[in-house]
């Protein structure tokens, strides 16, 4: 069930921008399993919230991650691109999936643990989305719920073109990549050129934004959550954390 739609970025404007999304079976060749994502999952159950059974994520690709987690946690994940939802089904029929978008969602049920990671906020690029995902959030949530997440939290260097070669399902690819950040919009976004061997090529342009940690941690307290950690990796040695992108966990207070 959704409220009205707040967020200018559709479904389509995801895939249009991103052959990975085109292209599922892609994605997950490229990406592999969601093991560092599951790590931090299960430290901040084993810290914060042993108990937990329920998983929402927001934002969950290809299902990879609730996959990851399902023999501990009965997961459901929402996801804007109902052709990454249709995959995750397929690949991972013990779980649940549904298409749904993060700002409005209302399922009218809360979770224990409710991740939102791999840059899910990214795609959210007005100011008011920061807090309107943390709301919803916070409509899914009850007291000892653990929220984690990770985003983007300072630019990516502006470095020249590089150029790769990707071992892909249909043979090897070029692969350049640029980034560009714009300071006003505070959107990094990069240019990604695939050139396969049969002749064909693609090009991904890819707006994320990257939002201020504060700004991260402030929406979450508004909407009811204590911030308990943010870090950049495993173990938790870098505090506060320096990008470019990092994991906060936090929790809504036990009654
Ligand atoms: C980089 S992918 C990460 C997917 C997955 N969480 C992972 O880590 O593999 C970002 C995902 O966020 C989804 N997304 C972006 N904006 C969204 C929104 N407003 N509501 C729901 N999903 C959204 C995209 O469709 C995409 O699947």
């Amino acid at each position: 069930m959704s409220n009205a739609r707040i967020s200018p970025t559709t479904a389509d404007d995801l895939a249009a921008a991103n052959l990975l999304y085109r292209d599922p079976g892609l994605h997950d060749h490229l990406q592999g399993a969601a093991t560092r994502d599951a790590d931090v999952v299960h430290h901040a159950i084993d810290t914060w919230a042993p108990h937990a059974a329920s998983l929402l994520d927001a934002g969950c690709g290809t299902g990879t991650l609730v996959a990851a987690l399902s023999d501990r946690l009965t997961g459901l994940g929402i996801d804007l691109q109902p052709q990454l939802i249709t995959h995750a089904r397929a690949a991972h029929p013990g779980c649940d999936f549904e298409v749904d978008e993060l700002c409005t969602l209302d399922l009218r049920c809360t979770f224990d643990v409710i991740t939102c990671l791999g840059n899910v906020l990214a795609y959210l690029h007005e100011p008011d989305e920061l807090h309107a995902a943390t709301a919803a959030m916070s409509r899914h949530a009850h007291p000892g719920t653990i929220v984690v997440i990770n985003t983007l939290i300072t630019p990516p260097p502006e470095v020249p073109a590089s150029t790769s070669l990707v071992a892909t399902p249909r043979g090897p690819a070029q692969v350049t990549v640029q980034n560009r950040w714009d300071d006003d919009t505070r959107l990094a976004t990069m240019t990604r050129r695939w050139a396969f061997t049969d002749g064909r090529t693609e090009t991904d342009i890819v707006h994320r934004r990257v939002h201020d940690l504060n700004a991260l941690t402030t929406a979450l307290a508004s909407n009811g959550f204590q911030v308990r950690a943010a870090f950049d990796t495993l173990p938790t040695t870098r505090n506060p954390p320096r990008g470019p992108s990092a994991f906060v966990i936090a929790q809504r207070p036990q009654r």
